[in-house]
């Protein structure tokens, strides 16, 4: 197993836990891209999960207002923005909103990001979706303080919260010698009319 085969299994049972249901073509966002290495292997699960031996069409945009620093690797056909997903104007625009590993609050002093309060930054994140679009949490490597966010996340729109706990991941997070994806959290939300 590698990483991306890892974040695919992830995902494979987290959407299944939650029945996720994706139409045959989606629009995504992923919140904090980062360098954008999951990137090609999240177009190929998403253009592949629950559709047979058919292909979805996926039409995916990463913001991350670090961007221009990082030399992100954008797959073709997939958009990167260096910019602060709460300054897009956008809404109701997304089928899936991913946020992989989210900076706390420290981490985002340290970098001289702006932080913004759980409250502020779910309900961003939530106008962005669809109705009936999911967002995605996973936070990975990461100890609690990392992932304290999601609990943030409004109750009346969050499907579950739960560690990734397979053990084919933690052995490869000791193989390579670092933390992957032992220490983890993954949460699903679902935004509702409420
Ligand atoms: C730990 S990195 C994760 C990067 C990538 N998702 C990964 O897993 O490799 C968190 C990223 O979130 C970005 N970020 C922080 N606040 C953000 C915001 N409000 N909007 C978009 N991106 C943000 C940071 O610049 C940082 O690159």
């Amino acid at each position: 197993m590698t990483p991306d085969d890892i974040l695919a299994d992830l995902l494979q049972k987290f959407f299944r836990k939650a029945k996720v249901k994706l139409p045959s073509s989606i629009s995504v966002l992923d919140v904090g891209a980062g360098r954008w290495e999951y990137a090609p292997a999240l177009l190929g699960f998403l253009g592949k999960c629950g559709v047979g031996k058919g292909k979805r069409d996926v039409r995916l945009k990463g913001v991350d207002p670090l961007g221009a620093q990082l030399s992100p690797k954008v797959p073709e056909g997939a958009a990167y923005h260096p910019v602060d997903a709460l300054d897009l104007d956008e809404h109701d625009a997304y089928d899936l909103i991913f946020l992989i590993h989210p900076f706390p609050d420290y981490r985002l002093k340290e970098h001289g990001l702006p932080v913004h309060p759980p409250a502020t930054f779910f309900g961003k994140i939530l106008s962005l979706a669809k109705e009936g679009g999911y967002v995605v949490g996973v936070a990975y490597g990461a100890p609690p303080e990392e992932y304290a966010l999601f609990s943030q996340f409004p109750k009346e729109h969050l499907v579950l919260m739960e560690r990734y706990a397979d053990e084919q991941a933690t052995r490869l997070d000791y193989g390579l010698g670092r933390d992957t994806y032992h220490d983890n959290m993954v949460l699903i939300g679902r935004k509702r009319r409420v």
